[in-house]
């Protein structure tokens, strides 16, 4: 990878503590609103290096990613990677993923809630009047990577030089003044909120069932026969027609909550190459396959958010905030 792609910190491992901050841009043809959120998006790696300095040992690392909307204001006129564009509805039968707003992403991690609390605060000081917060999540690990249905959760996920070739765009994918977006990378994210009692009036078979994995021991299940209800696991397992590869995303996910007013949730964020195998495994899960046979998940699991992300490599955060 030549050093002007190198990536931002898209990476980075699962941590005990997350913020997910989603923001709209309130006037984007504003010329003060947007001079302010270029500065904010090009330089969050100084801010966050100025947080991360005062506890080494917690790994505070921001990621930041920029919407359909406002990419060619905040980026000033970079070509629009080609498959950067709002989140699109699935509609299936019984559930839908909806499409909220969002222009700006940034996704904090650290071993500490402290940091990640105060890089957030000084990241919504800086942005100011500009913007509108559209949703704030704090995830925290949960024992073994858990998620809050009791299953361990990023199993599946790349490791080592595998994380690169799934998430990150190569030069190979894009032609001519796109090469900006090289080691840049499509990020999705949902919001889901459980219905707890639904689910744990399941015996544990029926919840292996419905993921694809046994939930002591992580063991994977095999597949379903062709026309059978897939798992979880199953539906999200995307295979390349041409190759017989398996197009593997990186994934982030964190459970919040809220005991006290019933509020139980999985944040998914998926980091991708391409934007489309997300789009097709949430057609997977919403409309099913074959369409129909949705994944069981939904019925308990209800997204309240959708909204999709390009985070574009440090060199081109750079060139974003020279003037
Ligand atoms: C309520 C939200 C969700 C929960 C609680 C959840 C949970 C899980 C769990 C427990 C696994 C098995 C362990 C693992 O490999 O990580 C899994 C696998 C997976 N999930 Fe999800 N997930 C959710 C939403 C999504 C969404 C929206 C997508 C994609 C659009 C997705 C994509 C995947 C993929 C690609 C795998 C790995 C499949 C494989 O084994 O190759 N998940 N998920
Ligand atoms: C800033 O970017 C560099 C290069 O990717 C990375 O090593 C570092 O962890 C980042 N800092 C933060 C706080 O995200």
């Amino acid at each position: 990878m030549p050093p002007h792609s190198q990536p931002q910190r898209v990476d980075a491992p699962l941590s005990a503590s997350a913020i997910f901050l989603v923001v709209s841009v309130k006037d984007i043809a504003d010329d003060d609103t947007a001079a302010t959120v270029r500065n904010v998006v090009s330089s969050v790696n100084d801010t966050a290096k100025n947080v991360a300095f005062r506890d080494p040992s917690a790994n505070l690392i921001c990621t930041v990613g920029i919407g359909a909307r406002v990419w060619e204001v905040v980026t000033k006129k970079l070509p629009k990677p080609s498959e950067l564009h709002a989140f699109r509805e699935v509609k299936g039968a019984t559930h839908t993923a909806i499409s909220t707003p969002g222009d700006l992403l940034f996704h904090i991690r650290a071993e500490r809630r402290d940091l990640c609390f105060e890089l957030e605060r000084q990241l919504l000081d800086q942005l100011g009047d500009s913007v509108t917060v559209e949703d704030e999540t704090v995830g925290f690990r949960y024992f073994d990577n858990r998620d809050l249905l009791g299953f361990i959760d990023g199993t599946a996920n790349p490791v080592g030089a595998d994380t690169q070739e799934a998430v990150l765009v190569a030069g190979t994918d894009v032609a001519g003044s796109s090469v900006d977006i090289v080691g840049g990378s499509y990020v999705v994210v949902q919001k889901y909120l459980h219905k707890m009692d639904s689910w744990k009036a399941l015996k544990t078979e029926a919840q292996e069932e419905i993921i694809g994995r046994t939930k002591f021991d992580n063991v994977e299940l095999d597949d379903a026969p062709p026309d059978v209800q897939k798992s979880h696991k199953s539906l999200n397992t995307i295979v390349d027609e041409a190759t017989g590869a398996e197009h593997d995303i990186l994934r982030d996910n964190m459970p919040f909550g809220s005991p006290g007013s019933k509020e139980y949730g999985t944040y998914f964020i998926g980091y991708t190459r391409h934007l489309w195998v997300i789009e097709q495994m949430l057609h997977n899960m919403f409309v099913g396959s074959p369409p129909g046979k949705h994944d069981r998940l939904l019925d308990y699991s209800t997204a309240v958010t959708g909204s999709v992300f390009f985070m574009p490599s440090l060199a081109l955060l750079d060139e974003i905030g020279d003037d």
